[in-house]
Formats: C-alpha cells, sequence, structure tokens
C-alpha cells in the first residue's frame, strides 16, 4: 500500500479489520522471526522498507527528511514571535530532504517554535504541543533554530527538547491499542540527555495521566535508571511501559548487556513489543554500524503488562502523565503496525546511516555559516592551541594531526549564523549537536541552545579585525566592549583592562587575536 502523500486530513478511521490485520501482522512476523530480507530497493526511505515487509508505518515524524520515498508533503509547522504567524516547513523535493533555508527566511530577525509535527503516513497522526498532564503543566513549543545538523548534505534542523517542552496527538489513527503488537524506532541524541522523566517518544495514554502499568509502549532515552542497579553510563534506549522505564523483565532493569551508547552524537533507540508476551530493545550509532539488541524477553513479570493494555495516543518529549522534566533531541521517528522482522530493522539502519547525520557540512576554514573551523591562539606562548570544550567548559590546549579523535572533534566549531544577530556568528559544537559556546560569569562553555533570549546573546559573536592587528577577534554581541579571550588557557569574554584577573591589560590585544583555521576533527 502506497502513502498519501496529499494533505488535508482524511476522516480519521480506526476499523476492526485493521486491528486484525495488525495482530495477524504480529503473528507473522513473530512466526517467520528474521525472516526473508524486505522486499525494498536500495533506496528505499523507512516506510518503504516497513510497508514492504508487511508492517507499515502508522506514524511517521521528521523535522530532517521524507521517511517515504514518494512523501512530498510538509514536515513540520514553526510560528514566529513577531507577528504570531505561522509556515508549513516542506521539503526540497519528494523524498528528499527538509528546505531550513524556507524557515530561515521565514524567521529572520524574529524566533520561531516549531507548534507542529506532520505524520507523514497516510494516517496523519500530526503531533501539536502537548497539554497539561497529570504530571506537568501544559508544554510549550521548542526553539526552531535550536539544532541545526547537517543530513543529506544539507543543512537542517532537528527538534531539541528543554523541559517543560513536549509533543502529542490524543486521537490518533491505526495505533496499536489493548494489546496489539507494534516496533518503533527514533533517531536521536547521546549528548543532550537527563535523569528526569521522561524523553519519550511512542505509545502512551489519551488522557495524559498514569492509567496504569502497561498503558504505554513508548522508546525512553536519557539517564534515568528506574529501576536500580542500571549498568554503565547510559543514556540508555529503555521502553517505558508506564510506571517504570525497563531494560528487561528480569528485576525489571536488570541487564548488564545494557550499558548505554555514552555521548554518541547520533543514536538509533528502537523498540518492538508484540503486546501480549514479548518485548525487543535495540540500539544503533546512526552514523555507522549496525543494530544491537540489548534485550529480546517477556514483558515484565509485574501486573499490567502482559498483555499491555496500550491506549494508542502518540507522545513526544514527555512521559504519559506529561512528566516533562526531561531534555532529548529528536531527527526522526516512526510507529508500525505489527512487530517488524529484524532483516527491516537492518535495512532501516542501513538508510539512517546513509543519511550521514552530521557529517562534514563541505565548508571549511571560514566564518561562513555551515563552515566548520578551529580556532586557534595568536599569543606567542600558544601558537598550537585551539578552543575546545572539555567537561563543558573552553579552554584552549595543544591539538594536532596525531590528537585523539575526542580532542579533535572537542576542538572543532559550527559556525552558524549568530543566534541573536544573523551579521554575527555562533559557534556550534561539532561532536555535541545543539550545544554552542556561549559565556556565563564572563566564562565560556559548551551548553545545549535553550532558546532563550538570554542564551541567545550570550552564544552571539561579532567578528572584527583581530585588536592585535592579526587574525579576527570577536567581540560579545551582549557586553561589546568584551572580547572573546584566552587567560591561564581558559576562555573568558574579556574586557582590556577591568576588574577581573582574566580582564588584565597584559598581551590582552594577542589573546582576543585568533586564527580562523580548518577544523580539527576529521
Ligand atoms: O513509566 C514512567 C513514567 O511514569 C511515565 O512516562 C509516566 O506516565 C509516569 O509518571
Ligand atoms: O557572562 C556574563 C553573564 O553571566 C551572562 O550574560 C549571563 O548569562 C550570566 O549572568
Amino acid at each position: 500500500m502506497s502513502p498519501t502523500p496529499s494533505r488535508p486530513r482524511p476522516p480519521r478511521l480506526r476499523s476492526a479489520a485493521l486491528s486484525v490485520l495488525a495482530v495477524c501482522a504480529a503473528l507473522a512476523a513473530l512466526l517467520l522471526g528474521a525472516g526473508a530480507p524486505p522486499a525494498a530497493a536500495a533506496s528505499s526511505l523507512p516506510c518503504d522498507v516497513y510497508g514492504a515487509a508487511g508492517t507499515p508505518c502508522v506514524a511517521a515524524h521528521s523535522l530532517v527528511r521524507a521517511l517515504y520515498s514518494s512523501y512530498n508533503g510538509p514536515l513540520y509547522q514553526v510560528q514566529r514571535a513577531r507577528d504570531g504567524a505561522k509556515k508549513d516547513v516542506r521539503l526540497l523535493s519528494a523524498g528528499g530532504y527538509a528546505d531550513a533555508a524556507a524557515q530561515d527566511t521565514f524567521c529572520s530577525g524574529t524566533t520561531c517554535i516549531v507548534t507542529e509535527i506532520y505524520d507523514q503516513s497516510p494516517r496523519h497522526n500530526d503531533l501539536t504541543v502537548e497539554g497539561a498532564g497529570g504530571a506537568g503543566a501544559a508544554d510549550v513549543g521548542a526553539p526552531a533554530d535550536a539544532l541545526p545538523v547537517t543530513a543529506g548534505g544539507h543543512q537542517v534542523y532537528g527538534l531539541e527538547i528543554s523541559a517543560g517542552m513536549g509533543y502529542r496527538d490524543n486521537s490518533t489513527s491505526g495505533v496499536a491499542v489493548n494489546g496489539q503488537a507494534e516496533g518503533m524506532y527514533m533517531v536521536t541524541s547521546g549528548t543532550h540527555v537527563n535523569n528526569r522523566c521522561c524523553f519519550d517518544y511512542g505509545n502512551a495514554e489519551t488522557n495524559n495521566l498514569d492509567t496504569g502499568n502497561g498503558h504505554m509502549d513508548a522508546i525512553n532515552f536519557g539517564t534515568e535508571c528506574w529501576f536500580a542497579p542500571c549498568y554503565g553510563q547510559g543514556p540508555w534506549v529503555q521502553a517505558d511501559l508506564e510506571n517504570g522505564l525497563f531494560q528487561s523483565d528480569a528485576g525489571y532493569s536488570r541487564n548488564t548487556y545494557n550499558t548505554g551508547t555514552g555521548p554518541m552524537p547520533f543514536v538509533t533507540a528502537l523498540l518492538k513489543n508484540n503486546g501480549q508476551n514479548h518485548f525487543a530493545l535495540k540500539y544503533a550509532n546512526a552514523q555507522s554500524g549496525g543494530l544491537t539488541t540489548t534485550y529480546s524477553g517477556g514483558e515484565p513479570t509485574a501486573g499490567g503488562y502482559s498483555p499491555m493494555h496500550q491506549e494508542g495516543a502518540i507522545v513526544l518529549g514527555t512521559g504519559g502523565d506529561n512528566s516533562n522534566g526531561s531534555i532529548g533531541s529528536f531527527f526522526e521517528g516512526v510507529m508500525t503496525a505489527g512487530i517488524p522482522t529484524d532483516a527491516a530493522d537492518n535495512a532501516v539502519q542501513a538508510g539512517i546511516v546513509s543519511v550521514g547525520y552530521g557529517g562534514p557540512t563541505g565548508s571549511t576554514g571560514s566564518l561562513t555559516p555551515g563552515s566548520e573551523i578551529s580556532l586557534r591562539a595568536t599569543t606567542s606562548c600558544c601558537t598550537t592551541e585551539y578552543v575546545r570544550h572539555q567537561n563543558d567548559a573552553a579552554v584552549i590546549s595543544p591539538v594536532a594531526s596525531g590528537s585523539s579523535a575526542l580532542d579533535r572533534n572537542d576542538a572543532t566549531w559550527i559556525v552558524r549564523r549568530g543566534l541573536a544577530d544573523a551579521s554575527c556568528v555562533s559557534f556550534e559544537s561539532r561532536n555535541y549537536p545543539g550545544d554552542f559556546l556561549r559565556h556565563f560569569d564572563f566564562r565560556l562553555r559548551r551548553q545545549p541552545m535553550d532558546g532563550t533570549a538570554q542564551f541567545r546573546a550570550d552564544a552571539t559573536f561579532c567578528p572584527q579585525t583581530g585588536r592585535s592587528g592579526a587574525g579576527t577577534s570577536f567581540a560579545s554581541y551582549n557586553y561589546p566592549t568584551r572580547y572573546l579571550r584566552h587567560y591561564d588557557h581558559d576562555v573568558y569574554i574579556a574586557g582590556n583592562g577591568g576588574s577581573n584577573a582574566w580582564d588584565a591589560g597584559a598581551s590582552w590585544s594577542d589573546d582576543v587575536s585568533w586564527a580562523v583555521s580548518s577544523p580539527w576533527a576529521p
């Protein structure tokens, strides 16, 4: 069955026949196990693959790309602060990537939030900003420009969720309910996580309340260990099945195989659940390699999970009861009717890798937005030292071709249009997507963009000819007499002869003059 790429929304439909089909598909998948590979072309997009495997998408959300090769509708809607006007962000071509430049033009000189994420599946299970729930006040929309990334060689935006943000659809079509089988995955990031409840994508309650065990079936990703002990540092791909984030059925979470992804910039997180007596969790590096299964076994043994009692709402960024203390990143995700084959999952992961999330932008060594750079100190003490982040703070330290990949990545920044002023620049971390160099208490650090005017100002720097006469100096947007400076190998915004130690006049003009260099990251 091919998707209907057109709008407007057709009448909603949840027919008994479809439910029966879904159960049959799930049973078939179970019986066949890892069966035959899907009859899908190499260029097939995730929902083409799952459709060909007999487990069609019933939800397909992305701010980045089409998830069907025939899809040519809108991806998401943004609303700008200046006049409240709204705009759909569409694709550059059918089956292609987001037209992020259209968003940039529409939001120029003001700020935008994401107000809706369209479902590309024929079910039209569109997500809007989530309302109040049992454990959280109504959410707000995520800033539309907080997570600029490269995908398919294009500059696009992901969705960066801070606490108090979330999306939902409580009236869906085709999504599993009451013990029906389903699968789902999302591409997220291991660098923007916390241990608060609950960065989820998947099936949840239709009333924003915790209605009991088994009423959710969503992928959870973060460092929240609900049932101790958990192993490793996380973040973990877990199943939020309501009243718990599960990694297995043994003591709920005891799963020595699940030690977390670490700070991987792009992660594929996958959950499938037959709704009766079996669920499985997988993860992968979304930039390379294949999926690893951390669990495939019985449902949790406590009452209410076997069979499951899913209600069929879709949540993104919060728990089922709108617990909204969590943070996270979302690039794309789908939900299927029935349990996909492992072969289909593998084909989808291969397709995700081929997207080249976070790949090189193709432009290096200049201050043009999109270019990747490293910033070298020019003071005679320190001409082999570059601005890098280390333990979240910005320092200068020696980097060379023999340095570790981590050191070289930490010392690489992607130039972005200034978050507070497009004629200036901001610096996004190469290996922490959505994190920017910003000052706080005059010290420079790497932090996730939270969309506030304060953050935007603190992360914006206006380039000018180096104050020493060499290279480039960067004036702070909100403290324009202060410049990006290294002092004692830490990085500050510093005035020339102010009251702080780092404002010292000696070697100030050299310390604030930088060589904009080719990026160290591979
Ligand atoms: O299951 C974990 C969380 O518990 C759910 O997301 C939420 O509804 C409840 O607070
Ligand atoms: O870095 C100076 C100021 O410190 C920043 O503008 C603000 O975020 C913090 O109070």
